[in-house]
C-alpha cells in the first residue's frame, strides 16, 4: 500500500484499534451476505477484507483519494479471508442522494457513526437483507421505528471481543424514561437515545 493510502487507513483505524475486524467476520459467519454497501465509510476499509464485493460511499475528498489507490486492492489482497478476487467500489456521493448502484444489489447495509443510513439507502439492500447500525448517530433507533425493518440481534463488544445475541430482543429500545421516541426527535438530534438496554450495534432484518 503508498505511504498515503496506508497512512490513512493506519492512522484512523489500525492506530486506535479501531478497524473492527471481528464485528465483520461474525456478521459474515451469522447472515449469508457477501455484497456490503457502506455510505459514509470514510476510509474505513475493513469490510472489503471480509466481503468479497464491497462499495463504500462518502463525500469526503480523503476518503475518495484513498480508494482512488491502486495500493488499496493489494492491501485487501493481502488481508482478505475469501478466496476469489475483491471487487472493490467507491462512489464520491451524498448518499442522501441517488448514487449508481442497483435498487436491491446489496445484502448488507452498514451504518456506521454517519447519520440516518438507513433511510436514504434502504432501497440499494435486497428485501430480506440485513442493516448493521449502531446508534452513534440515532439511526438504530430510526431503523427500530421503520416498518420495513425488523430487529434480528443485538451485538455486543468486550474489547476486540464481538457476541451475538438473537433472543429476548424485546428488552432492547426500551426508553430510559417513560416516553415515546419520534423519527422527528431523532432527526434533530442525530444521537441516540438512553434506553434501560443497549448493545454495540444492531442487526435489523429488510422486510419490506
Ligand atoms: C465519523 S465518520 C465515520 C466513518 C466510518 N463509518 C467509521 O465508522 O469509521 C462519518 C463519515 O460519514 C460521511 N458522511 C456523513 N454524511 C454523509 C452523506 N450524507 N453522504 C456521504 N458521506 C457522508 C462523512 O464524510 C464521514 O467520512
Amino acid at each position: 500500500m503508498s505511504q498515503d493510502a496506508l497512512a490513512l487507513y493506519s492512522k484512523h483505524y489500525v492506530a486506535h484499534s479501531f478497524e473492527r475486524l471481528e464485528l465483520f467476520k461474525l456478521m459474515a459467519a451469522s447472515f449469508a451476505s457477501r455484497r456490503a454497501l457502506y455510505p459514509g465509510s470514510f476510509a474505513h476499509l475493513t469490510p472489503a477484507f471480509v466481503y468479497p464485493h464491497t462499495c463504500f460511499v462518502d463525500t469526503d475528498k480523503r476518503a475518495a483519494r484513498f480508494f482512488a489507490d491502486p495500493a488499496v486492492r493489494d492491501y485487501v489482497n493481502e488481508r482478505k479471508v475469501y478466496s476469489q478476487e475483491p471487487c472493490i467500489r467507491f462512489h464520491r456521493a451524498d448518499y442522501v442522494q441517488e448514487f449508481p448502484e442497483a435498487e436491491e444489489s446489496y445484502d448488507l447495509l452498514i451504518s456506521q457513526y454517519a447519520g440516518f443510513v438507513s433511510q436514504h439507502c434502504k432501497q440499494y439492500l435486497k428485501v430480506g437483507g440485513v442493516l448493521l447500525a449502531n446508534n452513534s448517530h440515532g439511526d438504530a433507533s430510526m431503523a427500530w421505528l421503520d416498518q420495513d425493518f425488523a430487529l434480528v440481534a443485538a451485538i455486543n463488544r468486550r474489547a476486540e471481543r464481538f457476541s451475538l445475541v438473537e433472543t429476548n430482543l424485546a428488552f432492547y429500545f426500551v426508553p430510559k424514561r417513560d416516553r415515546t421516541v419520534t423519527r422527528e426527535e431523532l432527526e434533530r438530534t442525530q444521537r441516540g437515545v438512553a434506553y434501560t438496554r443497549s448493545a454495540y450495534a444492531y442487526v435489523f432484518r429488510r422486510e419490506s
